[in-house]
């Protein structure tokens, strides 16, 4: 397969690659393996034949070609609820809202109906990859891995660890650590077990979060994550509540308590982050661990805005996640927009009755650039995947997006500032995974 037009891709946190006219070739295992421009000697030799063949996805005028996205942290459950209660705090909308729904995934058809909906939203907004959490149930969560595999996307999926009766209601808890990190182990096992080869889906260790989890269960958690050498996923220092809790029961913070149990490795990810100390962030650096920026959320439930760009300087590994539900949308488009604003807001400060030179921090703010890097890059780099650019070696997961109509002419780095600031679901064209067409609008 090979793929002709104008892409963008990131080359690093600050650059972006725009190609004017590019051919991308795919071999028969999903992966790039050339990328060729008009001035490699063999571009129209190898675009002739692939026509010849009938093998050439042709992009027609103001279609690019865009690496998928990668939502670093979302609860595929939450879908059903997606853009309720964000006027309550944290706890409160955990019990009153987030319980009793992800309750109802006992029923095995509600999840079925609530996971396809979900995997499929996700593609049609140009996701092609996201670390998911589900619920306590070990069948629904499998009912997810089998619509990620059905639909061709790429999960990295938790069953979720909840087992403290002082946080977790009697209806929707694990009934003891030991039946807590058994459901983890089997869900692991029958994910394996049932797995082709290069398998789209990846059990994921997810203890919800420290205020969740019993010291026992985050210790069999730990084990379990070097046992099976897997990837991990919590909440840390999500808001002013949350991360009172760890020093409250813990005497240290959450990101020291999951480190203390083997749980910040450089296969973790870490979501929100917003109430992170700067020796927690070096602690995160030090152990490689990633963390999903997830900034639609944190305006309702992170009390503070994260520095992004104070951590992308210190060579902290930042990817983006919608977060749906504590986010209202499924797309990292929007996403990437809060990103950005929610900085700029950072740096110049929000009360105009302070100073202007004490209202913000200084150095905040992000590009737009960045922003797409972390919805790339970022997050394949936290998942350890060779994919998010559009690069020999990487994994064919592509977006095909169409430009709105530009009355002006355009620079590159215009019409891809636009492309970021504009695009609907509505735009999104085609979705490809491992070089399949998993979606086409
Ligand atoms: N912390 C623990 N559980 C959750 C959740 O479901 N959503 C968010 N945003 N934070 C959490
Ligand atoms: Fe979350």
């Amino acid at each position: 397969m090979l793929i002709h037009g104008p892409a963008f891709t990131a080359l690093d946190v600050n650059h972006i690659q725009a190609l004017r006219d590019c051919l991308v070739l795919v071999d028969d295992h999903g992966w790039i393996r050339r990328v060729l421009t008009s001035n490699d000697q063999d571009f129209n030799q190898v675009l002739t034949l692939g026509r010849q063949k009938q093998q050439v996805r042709e992009l027609t005028a103001g279609e690019y070609l865009l690496p998928g996205f990668i939502d670093l942290h979302v609860h595929a459950p939450q879908w059903a609820q997606a853009g309720l209660a964000l006027d309550r705090p944290l706890e409160d909308w955990l019990n009153k809202y987030t319980f009793p729904l992800e309750a109802k995934f006992s029923n095995l058809t509600f999840a079925r109906q609530v996971y396809r909906s979900f995997v499929h939203t996700l593609l049609a907004h140009g996701t092609t990859t996201a670390m998911m959490f589900g619920t306590i149930h070990l069948k629904s969560n499998l009912e997810l891995v089998e619509q990620c595999r059905q639909q061709g996307f790429r999960g990295f999926i938790g069953q979720v660890a909840m087992d403290n009766p002082d946080q977790s209601p009697t209806y929707y808890r694990d009934q003891s650590s030991v039946a807590a990190i058994k459901a983890s182990e089997s869900f692991i096992q029958q994910v394996q077990k049932t797995a082709g080869a290069d398998d789209l889906v990846t059990p994921v260790i997810t203890p919800r979060f420290v205020p969740s989890c019993t010291a026992p269960t985050l210790a069999g958690l730990g084990r379990l994550a070097a046992k099976y050498d897997l990837p991990i996923q919590s909440h840390v220092s999500e808001s002013n509540w949350e991360s009172q809790y760890a020093i409250d029961h813990f005497g240290m913070h959450d990101a020291n308590v999951l480190d203390y149990f083997g749980l910040l490795t450089n296969r973790a990810v870490m979501a929100h982050g917003t109430q992170l100390t700067a020796a927690d962030m070096k602690l995160l650096r030090q152990r490689h661990a990633s963390l999903a920026h997830c900034p639609i959320s944190n305006v309702y439930f992170g009390n503070g805005v994260l520095p992004v760009h104070y951590l992308l300087q210190n060579h902290n590994q930042v990817g983006l996640g919608s977060d749906i539900s504590g986010g209202y949308s499924p797309s990292l488009y929007p996403n990437i927009r809060q990103a950005v604003k929610s900085s700029r807001m950072l740096e110049d400060g929000v009360d105009s009755r302070q100073a202007v030179t004490e209202r913000g921090v200084k150095n905040s703010r992000i590009t737009i650039v960045n922003a797409f890097y972390m919805a790339t890059v970022g997050g394949a780099q936290a998942l350890h995947l060779k994919s998010g650019q559009l690069k020999a070696g990487y994994r064919a997961d592509f977006q095909i997006v169409k430009a709105h109509h530009s009355f002006i002419p355009l620079s590159s780095l215009d019409a891809f500032e636009r492309i970021l600031y504009q695009t609907t679901a509505a735009d999104i064209r085609s979705v490809y995974v491992n070089g399949h067409l998993v979606y086409e609008n």
